[in-house]
């Protein structure tokens, strides 16, 4: 496996490959990656991975300083899961200017749930995955590209991003991996105390009993008050909740009518402590 840095160093090593297989990440790598890796892996023809914590997609008051760099482990992970490349640009290799280019997600998607919570969020993610983007499949005819569907909305959002710029990468969305007892794999659970590790199972469990709750409920439910009970059940564990709601999978909008037959995802933040967890589970 070779770890490289600078653009320049990665295309020598892609030159001659025309699928690659890439998992971007920032680092600090788990179980969730080390899936997406394998999956990805057998549809390409080199496996890449990216290590960058993307100062563009952190808000001044979040946690871009104290995000885990974990490097050697990393790179120690990815190559027992058969990587072929490791990408870790410094800052002033990925961003050797200030990034005044931007990639600006149509509002509808990315203003909304994780977007109306960290404002400017998607846009920092989309500009940095068009950039790793374009240092991995330029030139390429066809990619893949994995994401974990832990991260529901940024999936859509990079699925919505390569139809529009009609870039020829199939994105694969792994399955989120789960401890034994349910909480989703997640670079930021190394930030729980062991209580509240303990506790932070509660927010998978408070999605499944919303979406039995929305699923359980006859005719057309009334979806915010189901989702207000569920905030509030959560709230009273000490939890301080940004979002506990069902949506349509296809456009993560609110059902309107009848839930049956309707694809949905519940989706899910809140804050244990000063950690941010995320989940989804579709129902
Ligand atoms: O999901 C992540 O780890 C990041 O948002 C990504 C896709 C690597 C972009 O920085």
């Amino acid at each position: 496996m070779h770890i490289v840095h600078t653009i320049e160093d990665l295309r020598q090593q892609l030159d001659g490959f025309r699928r690659p297989a890439f998992v971007p990440t920032m680092g600090n790598l788990h179980e969730g990656h080390i899936a997406l890796v394998k999956e990805a892996k057998p549809l390409g023809d080199v496996t890449v991975s990216s290590i960058f914590v993307n100062r563009l997609q952190f808000a001044p008051h979040e946690d871009f300083d104290s995000y885990p760099r974990t490097l050697d482990a990393d790179a120690q992970r990815l190559e027992a899961a058969g990587c072929d490349v490791v990408f870790a640009p410094r800052e002033k290799d990925l961003y050797p200017e200030p990034q005044t280019f931007k990639v600006h997600p149509a509002t509808d998607v990315s203003d909304i749930l994780e977007g109306h919570f960290r404002p400017g969020f998607f846009i920092g993610v989309s500009t940095v995955v068009m950039k790793l983007f374009s240092c991995v499949f330029a030139g390429m005819p066809s990619g893949v590209a994995a994401f974990g569907k832990k991260d529901y909305q940024q999936v859509m959002v990079v699925r919505r991003l390569v139809q529009q710029f009609a870039l020829p990468i199939e994105i694969l969305g792994g399955e989120t991996q789960r401890a034994d007892d349910g909480l989703a794999l997640s670079s930021r659970n190394s930030y729980l105390t062991p209580e509240q590790r303990q506790e932070a199972v509660q927010l998978s469990k408070a999605l499944r009993a919303l979406g039995d709750a929305a699923r359980a409920a006859p005719g057309v439910p009334d979806l915010p008050a189901l989702e207000a009970q569920a905030l509030q059940a959560l709230a009273r564990r000490g939890w301080k909740p940004d979002y506990l709601t069902v949506r349509r999978r296809t456009d993560l909008l609110p059902p309107t009518g009848p839930l049956a037959d309707v694809p949905l995802v519940v989706l899910g933040a809140a804050k244990v402590g000063n950690t941010r967890l995320i989940d989804n589970l579709e129902i």
